[in-house]
């Protein structure tokens, strides 16, 4: 890479053969962003042209309005023509004595086929939600594709979320089929996927239950309701027409954090996403015929929709996938999958980048990533440090480093400097893409000067690939996104600013969420489900910085009686692992006598987070309470000290 001051350019020879090279696009684009994503929504195969690019009825707004897509066809049969025995998918299972599976562009389509036959003989239909509730295996990949070959709108929800979890996002999507797994691999142990999702489906209109066969566990069976995938699939036809949607027809439910307690049903449509995922991939990953990609995100998560399953397929690419985590059984098995499987693109998140940096240097000089060309970082602000190490260490100088700025809402990535272009700073994301417009507010709505922090928002005409709409609740959609600074502009509820060159840097969330080891939960969702404990009266979250998880969760709660701390404390972490899971439990408990409130009630997670981080408290005569303040700090240092002694 070439460094200038501060900044990094690719070199000649990464530059001559990326899609993107020249900064003309971005004049190009700026001139009229619904003419170029016209152009680029031309590179996908449409079984209807569409008749108008856009519209905008704010705070809606639809994208190639008439045209009709099928997203599973453009992955698969498109790119059969030139590729049916280039490999798509490469699976890498967990335990290491297992073999990896591989699909050809012609098997995957194959297994996709046969699972939307045997989905329809289920009884699904266009427009029915199914639930997926799977690992990262192979089946999560047919299973959605299935369903979006047949028109159905899956919600795919995160393995590791609890029951509770699972169900409630059942519940909203009243969701008839389910398809799981007897259970899954994670750090050696068998995780029972099928008993929580049998928990999960009590009280839901969950009908029948689909099961991959994966760890041969022993799992509780109703005949009645229960299908094994693999025999379903046994006897099905090896094709199955397309279903022709319409651009604007629902194509996924997403499920994730705001500012309340409730996961939003974030909404996507067919065509704006096909579209914007194509292009993005393409651009950003600069995803060629002989790329292998491997995006590190779950399924379950916005990331892993769209960069580790769909973007890679729509461009032909080759994607890996795998089940553990990167640090089991050595730390170094997620360097081992790069050189095994010749990844030539690794996108991941800065938890896992810091987490690789302190086990790092005996991995880092045993292997010379000689495949890869280039890396990327999402879901979370890299800081400068990981930023450098990742760049020099892994990437070992010669890789473009994106920093990926997006969210569930957008669908795809909005902000980053593009590969063949740069440039790339550490600690920023770079520039909005080419047809995305964006600014930084301030709270009365002027644009931030240089330099100054404010509000990341979007602006008309949005992105093909942003959400739609909060199933089932229109309030929510509006109030969350389009109330801060009226129906035209998009608040994001990221603080950023931007640099003398335009680049922008993320500085974290507005708003009640939490990013922890870049999963993103809400204050709110923990605050709920510390409730659901008998002997808490109220409780508050707060997010405090982790060195490797970039933020965790710290939990203050008021209890009804006296018992001993320790069992408290455990019954509010057991409760939280049963309403969510395992994914963002609390680093610290403190059992307090109350919660500092304002005199109208609000609870003040400020003046808590600012006694841990030792900020300035600042003025506390609002506080109907402020006496529970010297309290709290004295219990806080207490257990502190206790527990460093
Ligand atoms: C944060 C993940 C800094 C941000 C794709 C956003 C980032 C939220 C970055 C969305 C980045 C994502 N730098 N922060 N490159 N990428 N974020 O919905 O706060 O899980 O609003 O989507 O992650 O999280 P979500």
């Amino acid at each position: 890479m070439i460094k200038k001051d501060n900044l990094y350019f690719p070199p000649e020879k990464f530059k001559k053969s990326a899609w993107i090279n020249k900064k003309g696009i971005y004049q190009e684009a700026e001139k009229d962003p619904i003419k170029f994503w016209e152009k680029i929504a031309k590179e996908a195969y449409w079984k209807k042209p569409w008749n108008l690019a856009f519209e905008h009825k704010a705070p809606y707004f639809k994208w190639f309005l008439g045209g009709q897509i099928n997203l599973a066809e453009n992955c698969l049969d498109k790119n059969l023509e030139k590729k049916k025995d280039k490999i798509a998918l490469i699976w890498e299972p967990e335990p290491v004595e297992e073999q990896p599976r591989i699909f050809t562009y012609k098997e995957l389509l194959k297994e996709v086929n046969k699972a939307a036959n045997a989905l329809k003989k289920l009884g699904v239909k266009k427009g029915d939600r199914v639930g997926i509730y799977l690992p990262m295996i192979p089946e999560v990949i047919i299973s959605m594709l299935a369903c979006a070959r047949i028109g159905a709108v899956h919600t795919v929800v995160f393995s590791a979320f609890s029951p509770q979890a699972l169900k409630v996002r059942l519940q909203d999507t009243e969701a008839r089929i389910l398809i799981t797994a007897d259970g899954y691999f994670r750090r050696g142990q068998i995780i029972n996927l099928k008993s929580n999702a049998d928990e999960a489906t009590k009280e839901t209109k969950v009908e029948k239950v689909v099961v991959v066969k994966r760890t041969k566990n022993e799992v509780v069976w109703n005949p009645e309701i229960n299908f094994w995938f693999e025999d379903l699939l046994k006897n099905e036809k090896e094709v199955c027409e397309p279903e022709a949607m319409d651009s604007e027809d629902l194509l996924f439910i997403l499920y994730t954090s705001g500012s309340t307690g409730k996961p939003k049903g974030i909404l996507h449509t067919c065509g704006g996403y096909t579209v914007q995922s194509k292009f993005t991939g393409k651009i950003i990953f600069d995803l060629h015929d002989n790329d292998i990609i491997w995006c590190t995100s779950d399924a379950g998560w916005i990331t892993g929709h769209t960069y580790a399953i769909y973007s890679p397929l729509l461009n032909g690419a080759t994607t890996v996938i795998f089940e553990g985590a990167p640090d089991w059984p050595t730390p170094e098995r997620w360097a081992q999958i790069i050189e095994e499987h010749k990844v030539t693109i690794f996108y991941t998140a800065p938890t896992a980048i810091r987490m690789f940096e302190k086990y790092g240097a005996e991995i880092i000089k045993k292997y010379k990533f000689s495949t890869l060309r280039l890396l990327g970082s999402v879901g979370e602000p890299i800081d400068e440090s990981a930023w450098n190490w990742y760049f020099a260490e892994v990437g070992k100088g010669k890789c473009p480093l994106v920093d990926t700025w997006w969210q569930t809402e957008t669908g795809g990535i909005l902000i980053t400097s593009l590969p063949g272009i740069g440039p790339f700073k550490p600690s920023f994301t770079g520039l909005p893409l080419p047809g995305v417009k964006i600014d930084i507010l301030d709270d009365e709505g002027k644009s931030c000067p240089v330099n100054k922090e404010g509000n990341l928002v979007i602006l008309p005409p949005f992105t093909p690939g942003m959400l739609r709409g909060v199933y089932k609740n229109p309030e929510k959609y509006l109030e969350t996104y389009w109330a801060k600074y009226g129906t035209n502009t998009y608040f994001t509820s990221d603080g950023a600013f931007r640099d003398e060159g335009g680049l922008v840097r993320i500085v974290g969330r507005v708003d009640d969420v939490l990013k922890v080891a870049g999963h993103r939960v809400s204050t709110g969702e923990l605050e709920n489900a510390a409730a659901k404990h008998p002997d808490i009266i109220e409780s508050a979250v707060v997010g405090i910085p982790d060195e490797i998880k970039g933020e965790v969760p710290i939990i203050f709660a008021v209890s009804r009686k006296e018992k001993p701390e320790e069992e408290l404390k455990k019954g509010i972490i057991d409760q939280i692992k049963k309403e969510i899971g395992p994914i963002a439990l609390p680093k610290e408990v403190y059992i307090v006598e109350d919660l500092p409130k304002t005199r109208s009630g609000k609870i003040m997670r400020r003046i808590l987070k600012r006694l841990f981080t030792g900020e300035e408290l600042g003025d506390l005569s609002t506080l109907s309470n402020p006496e529970i303040v010297e309290k709290i700090k004295g219990k806080m240092q207490n257990l502190n000290g206790k527990n460093k002694s």
